[in-house]
């Protein structure tokens, strides 16, 4: 996707214009689309919750701008679906029922949710999808950049690896949920970096993301290819980077092969900090879910020249081209970028990462 990611020519005019006083700068009533004031609601639907970005980071940021930007007279209307597609499809009715005014949809499965997607198009209420690319008729799209996430995280990989990682090199790939076309994105990213250069014994797609689907399918890699024989580990995500350590410690493993993940999850940071996870993905919540604010509202006011400048990356589904999209800049975790992450961004203090349990492991490594 970061390839096809363009920036458009057109919006830039519109800006450029708006400089020289063509065009109202602010964008407030310039726009042929239906405007509202500051009292408006976002519905804001998101995925799962085993997964603490979601509550902990993507709701509480989305719902403080959202506030922000109201001047505190707007307001988000959350529901969580617990990983069922089937949930999140009677939240989105609910949501179009209730008549909210703009949708920010985090699918659970991108596909089943097109329908839901052309009635809400068809109510006359935006969705922009969030994180997740959802097919039908969206208005826009948020999300980091996917496959750099997946290059990432396999480039790192081999980095642990060592000097003489070569294909004889066995590892196991424990991919995101098929419905979540990030999870797709990751493992290309990945692959792209892992292709030639180890033997993949084993991959695995994991169902819901959930962190038990990737320990027990962690578990049968091992009967497969030997538990002495693992030289590596790709796991998806800090979760299912969770599930596969336990599966390794649960078959006698003491000394782990280098694991991936992603998310800078608390408990996975501090795996990272005492050596039993090599890294994770450094996504800045704060920018992605400050921006998904932005582009909800000024959809919905109106403000068409912002919700240009906002979304100058073009992204295709496979059901719409041409989505305005934003893609996020990611960054790797490793014990040397934790400082310069999770720390600087303010993600989380020196003393949420070391308790008593990692205090020696982060005096290690100079975290103080
Ligand atoms: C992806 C998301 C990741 C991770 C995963 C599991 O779509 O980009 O950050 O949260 O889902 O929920």
């Amino acid at each position: 996707m970061r390839r096809i990611a363009i920036s458009v020519a057109a919006s830039t005019m519109t800006l450029s214009l708006a400089g020289c006083g063509v065009l109202n700068a602010t964008g407030d009533g310039a726009s042929a689309s239906p405007t509202k004031g500051n009292d408006i609601t976002v519905g804001l639907l998101l995925p799962e919750k085993a997964n603490t970005r979601y509550e902990k980071f993507d709701y509480p940021i989305i719902k403080d701008k959202v506030a922000e930007l109201t001047k505190k007279q707007g307001k988000v209307e959350y529901a969580n679906a617990d990983a069922s597609a089937a949930r999140q499809a009677e939240q989105l009715q609910n949501m179009i029922d209730e008549k909210v005014d703009v949708i920010l949809l985090d699918a659970v499965d991108a596909h089943l949710v097109a329908p839901g997607v052309e009635k809400a198009k068809s109510a006359g209420i935006p969705v922009i999808a969030y994180d997740r690319l959802a097919e039908g008729p969206i208005d826009g799209y948020v999300s980091f950049d996917n496959e750099l996430v997946g290059e990432v995280q396999g480039r790192t990989l081999l980095e642990a690896m060592g000097p003489g990682v070569g294909t004889s090199d066995k590892i196991v790939m424990m991919n995101g949920s098929p419905t979540d076309p990030n999870a797709k994105q990751f493992k290309e990213g990945a692959l792209s970096e892992l292709n030639g250069k180890v033997d993949i014994a084993q991959s695995y797609d994991t169902t819901g993301w959930k962190p038990e689907n990737a320990e027990a399918n962690m578990a049968k890699a091992i009967a497969l290819i030997g538990k002495g024989n693992i030289a590596g580990v790709y796991a998806a995500n800090d979760g299912m980077a969770g599930g596969v350590i336990k599966a390794l410690k649960a078959a006698g493993v003491t000394s782990l092969p280098p694991i991936t993940g992603q998310d800078a999850e608390l408990d996975g940071v501090q795996r990272v900090v005492s050596g039993e996870q090599y890294m994770s993905v450094y996504k800045s919540y704060p920018d992605e879910a400050a921006a998904a604010a932005q582009i909800a509202v000024t959809k919905i006011q109106g403000k068409d020249i912002q919700f240009d400048a906002l979304t100058q990356d073009r992204v295709d589904s496979p059901t719409t081209k041409q989505v305005p999209s934003r893609l996020v800049q990611v960054s790797a975790l490793t014990r040397k970028t934790i400082k310069d992450t999770v720390i600087a961004d303010h993600i989380y203090g020196v003393d949420d990462i070391c308790t008593t349990r990692y205090k020696a492991s982060c005096a290690a490594i100079g975290l103080k």
